[in-house]
């Protein structure tokens, strides 16, 4: 428990939070999509597997390393050992790294919330019958409209932050996901009533064997993995961090399951409320940013007067989803700072630092939104546009990296003995101690390492896996 930084107000306000986090673009766009060219049913096995044998590992060492120090991550690491510092360095720059594509690519959610909004009211700034390629190549190469809604969404993001642990960040995640889930319901009800929607239930569910061929199959656990690790918002500081606020109460065991099951269950609804209006509509579904920008508005477009009203609420569901991912990113940097301020014996205030790293997350995510995703004038990194650099430093090499040395770090340095301590307290019991150990020891690093190796055959396209 961190009492100057403030602690959740109830584990059921710490869950909604987490889910909160958990859900995201990754899972609303990335997961539905991911299952549908891999595989459909059997990519989700692949998926569930490795949520159990490594995704609630790592959460539960996350929490655990969270709850334990009361810190945030560069401190936490720290106080294990002064050599695992630079973990916490590395689940310091990943949310600023991924913040920065993330508020732009929010910010064209939020663009598309109110565009289909205008439809609905017949006004100007909406879509109006655009075709739906040309005006999502019009919004995102517009650099100063993007640069916009990037800010507008970034600095949502700040005041949300600025509130705090449970007078911001749990009062909003405990509206904005029941919101959330009611909007998701409504979106799913219309898309698998309109005539000719199993096919996009045959897309998401029936097994497609043939991309298991040769070393098919490897590729598809390398991009569950992946999918599953983004999703859960594991490596990237946010579970050190919201378990800093967590009260030695509560059950981190049962937490670290409840959020994988929440989380896997939500991704699934939103292919629900995809895939079934994508094939109804006869569109063929793509991947990335054209999924959910030309495509699905495209679907809007073609569905007659009720397209701009259920256009309106996926877009604004996928855009509440992004802030309560987008408000955990930040809460690592600030929690850090923070931390830095009250090592030095000096007061923390809480609003002055998060509205200083907004204003940076500002510079970047105007820098990405210019970029128009690799098709504005700035110079490439390495060959990759920026969101695509930012992204391979991130989620490609330093998360994967991170979570893999700190499984390593609790299954042969901190042992079993150190998790029990912080697991048993207050009565509470370690039910899959064994089963944990193990895969700490063993099944995660080795599942890490295919996640890692999957990013880099994904990002440098090698072909490792085919
Ligand atoms: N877990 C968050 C997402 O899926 C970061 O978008």
């Amino acid at each position: 428990m961190n009492s100057s930084k403030g602690e959740w107000g109830s584990n059921l306000g710490f869950l909604m939070a987490a889910v909160g986090s958990a859900v995201g673009l990754g899972n609303l766009w990335g997961f539905p999509y991911k299952m549908g060219m891999n595989g459909g049913f059997a990519f989700l096995l692949f998926y569930l597997i490795l949520a159990v044998l490594v995704g609630f590992v790592i959460m539960l060492g996350e929490l655990t390393i969270g709850r334990r120090t009361g810190r945030g991550v560069i401190a936490a690491y720290s106080m294990l050992s002064k050599k695992y510092a630079v973990l916490g360095w590395m689940a310091f720059l990943c949310p600023i790294l991924i913040l920065s594509f993330y508020c732009s690519l929010g910010g064209y959610c939020l663009k598309y919330a109110l565009a289909n909004l205008g439809d609905v009211f017949g006004a100007v700034w909406g879509v109006n019958g655009a075709d739906a390629t040309n005006y999502f190549i019009n919004f995102y190469t517009n650099g100063f409209s993007a640069s916009i809604f990037a800010v507008i969404f970034t600095i949502i993001t700040v005041i949300i932050v600025m509130g705090g642990v449970s007078g911001g960040i749990e009062r909003f995640s405990k509206i904005a996901m029941p919101a959330l889930f009611v909007l998701l319901l409504v979106v799913i009800i219309k898309a698998v009533t309109l005539p000719g929607a199993s096919a996009g239930l045959e897309f998401m569910f029936v097994p497609n064997w043939e991309v298991f061929k040769g070393f098919g199959w490897i590729s598809v656990l390398a991009t569950a993995g992946g999918q599953m690790f983004f999703s859960l918002s594991l490596g990237m500081g946010i579970i050190i961090t919201y378990g800093s606020y967590l009260s030695k109460t509560e059950n981190i065991e049962k937490n670290a399951l409840i959020i994988p099951i929440t989380d896997t269950i939500v991704a699934l609804m939103a292919g629900l409320a995809v895939f079934p209006a994508v094939f109804a509509m006869g569109m063929e579904p793509a991947g990335g940013p054209g999924l959910l920008f030309i495509t699905l508005q495209a679907v809007f477009d073609a569905m007659g007067a009720a397209g701009p009203m259920f256009g309106f609420f996926l877009y604004f569901l996928v855009f509440i989803a992004a802030i309560t991912s987008s408000i955990s990113l930040m809460e690592v940097v600030v929690s850090v700072l923070i931390d830095r301020k009250e090592e030095k014996g000096k007061i923390a205030n809480r609003k002055q630092l998060s509205v200083f790293i907004g204003a940076i997350l500002c510079v970047l995510t105007i820098l990405i939104s210019i970029d128009s995703l690799g098709e504005g004038s700035l110079p490439k990194l390495l060959g990759f546009c920026w969101l695509d650099f930012f992204d391979l430093l991130s989620e490609g090499i330093m998360m994967p990296v991170g979570a893999l040395l700190m499984s390593l770090i609790i299954g042969w340095k901190l042992g079993p003995d150190w998790m029990r301590e912080e697991l048993c307290q207050e009565g509470n019991k370690w039910r899959f101690e064994k089963f944990a150990m193990f895969c700490f020891k063993y099944i995660a690093p080795i599942g890490m390492a295919m996640i890692l190796l999957g990013q880099i055959d994904g990002f440098f396209k090698l072909g490792i896996f085919n």
